[in-house]
């Protein structure tokens, strides 16, 4: 029997060891793909994501504020910023697959679930890049305490598909633009070539992340006859703790379709 979208979805989802994990990944990514150009979808089916990921028993997750930062001009600062750089790419991994499996209700174009099985593929890559620069160094991904809020954003926004959109890709994902290049300088300045290529990747596809979750959002709004900028303000105030920072990369977030009055107004506390 031909296993559906939502399936593989939460086949993804329970798999706890990272590499394992993004090896399925990619081997449904090519399923989903295959039959689509066959012409095609698979069926999404009813299968029903847990409301958090498997992980692996390493690394061990701590509050953010416990977990220690390091000076990124030394080796092991540089070894804490690509651990944690592994870390979001497989919450990322994890975020897509959630997206794809949680909200079948909404009756989403098939373009959709190509978006979001394009970036867990994606993410996936991003995660065994990054985790082969820490080999590379002596590290590996576990060997250091990572952050536990991740999920934070997901779980908020487990009934909400519009807050999920508008905080994982057009916030998180879109803060990741904002940081890349800060990074890649770090890795320049320290001639570490496979870790640049590897950011450079990274930041070259998730400019299509963030384009894909302002595609869907501003679909959402335009079937429910909503304005999509006060909604979406709305929503990040109510599932996005704290206010947004700048600088922004207003031209990357400009190319993935966010304009500035999607994020100037958030630097402020709501009044
Ligand atoms: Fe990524
Ligand atoms: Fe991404």
């Amino acid at each position: 029997m031909t296993q559906t979208l939502g399936d593989m979805a939460v086949e993804v989802l329970g798999t706890a060891d990272g590499r394992a994990k993004t090896a399925l990944s990619h081997a449904h990514a090519r399923a989903w793909f295959a039959a689509r150009k066959a012409g095609q979808a698979l069926p999404l089916g009813t299968a029903t994501p847990p409301l958090r990921p498997a992980r692996p028993d390493r690394p061990e997750l701590l509050d953010p504020r416990d977990v220690p930062r390091r000076r990124p001009g030394t080796p092991e600062g540089r070894i804490a910023l690509l651990h944690a750089i592994a870390h979001i790419e497989l919450n990322a991994v994890d975020l897509h697959w959630d997206m794809i499996a949680r909200f079948p209700g909404h009756d989403m174009p098939t373009g959709f679930y190509d978006d979001w099985v394009k970036a867990a593929d994606e993410e996936s890559k991003h995660f065994n890049l990054v985790c082969g620069c820490l080999e590379r160094l002596g590290s590996h991904y576990g060997a250091l305490p990572a952050h536990s809020g991740m999920w934070r954003a997901a779980e908020e926004t487990v009934n909400d598909i519009l807050g999920r959109l508008a905080v994982v890709p057009m916030v998180l994902e879109a803060r990741g633009l904002d940081v890349t290049p800060g990074l890649i300088e770090i890795f320049e300045r320290a001639k570490d070539r496979e870790a640049v290529d590897a950011l450079k990747t990274i930041y070259a596809e998730e400019v299509g992340h963030v384009a894909y979750g302002s595609k869907w959002f501003n679909f959402l709004c335009g079937r429910q006859g909503l304005d999509p900028q006060p909604v979406f303000l709305d929503l990040v105030r109510r599932y996005f703790h704290g206010p947004l920072r700048p600088p922004f990369n207003e031209e990357k977030r400009a190319q993935a379709g966010l304009p500035p009055d999607f994020y100037w107004p958030l630097t402020e506390p709501a009044g």
